[in-house]
């Protein structure tokens, strides 16, 4: 996603559409993440709605903010004394807040292992046999976003591949 190039043009848009929403699908055309919503009243008179600079800004991250973590987690991690075992996933803190960073839970897990999806708690609360890593069943919480969780899986396991290891002298 980060080295791709997309061009999106809406042309002649009818009255009756008042929202755009830009998503990441699979091939049945499944939502899997809801990256963008555009209400068009809000946007200037115009036959041609430009997503373009909405486009230039997303990254795997990015897209796994707007359509995973404030879908479905901030509600139990959401700041303050609202982060359930101290792991804050609002925008802004998500990021620090996993990638290499020892479990609460499980100090012998990192949460998010760079570049080693199987070894991330992540990875483990969310896979279809991870509902009893936690006391409380994170399996079921993905299945209730309503996407395809295949999909979503293999997005997060890309994204871990991605980031660099944990630096062994911190
Ligand atoms: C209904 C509330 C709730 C929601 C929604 C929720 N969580 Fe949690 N989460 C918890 C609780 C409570 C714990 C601590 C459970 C434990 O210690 O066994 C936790 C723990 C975790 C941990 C382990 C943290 C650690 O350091 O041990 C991770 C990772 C995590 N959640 C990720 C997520 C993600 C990603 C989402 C969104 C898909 C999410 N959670 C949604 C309640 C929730």
């Amino acid at each position: 996603m980060e080295s791709g190039r997309l061009r999106v043009e809406l042309s002649q848009l009818s009255d009756t559409v008042h929202t755009v929403e830009l998503c990441v699908t699979n091939t049945l055309r499944k939502k899997t993440l809801s990256l963008q919503r555009l209400e068009l009243a809000s946007l200037p008179a115009q036959d041609t709605v430009r997503l373009e600079s909405a486009l230039r800004a997303l990254t795997s991250a990015s897209c796994l903010q707007t359509g995973f973590f404030n879908e479905a987690c901030i509600r139990c991690h959401g700041g303050g004394n609202q982060s359930a075992r101290g792991l804050n996933l609002t925008e802004g803190h998500s990021m620090a807040m996993l990638v290499n960073v020892p479990a609460a839970s499980h100090p012998e897990l990192l949460r998010v292992s760079g570049g080693r999806p199987e070894e991330s708690l992540l990875h483990q609360i969310l896979a279809e046999s991870g509902q009893d890593v936690l006391h409380v069943n994170h399996v079921e919480i993905l299945h209730k976003l309503g996407v395809d969780t295949d999909v979503l899986r293999t997005f997060i396991d890309e994204w871990i591949k991605s980031l660099p290891p944990k630096d062994p002298n911190s």
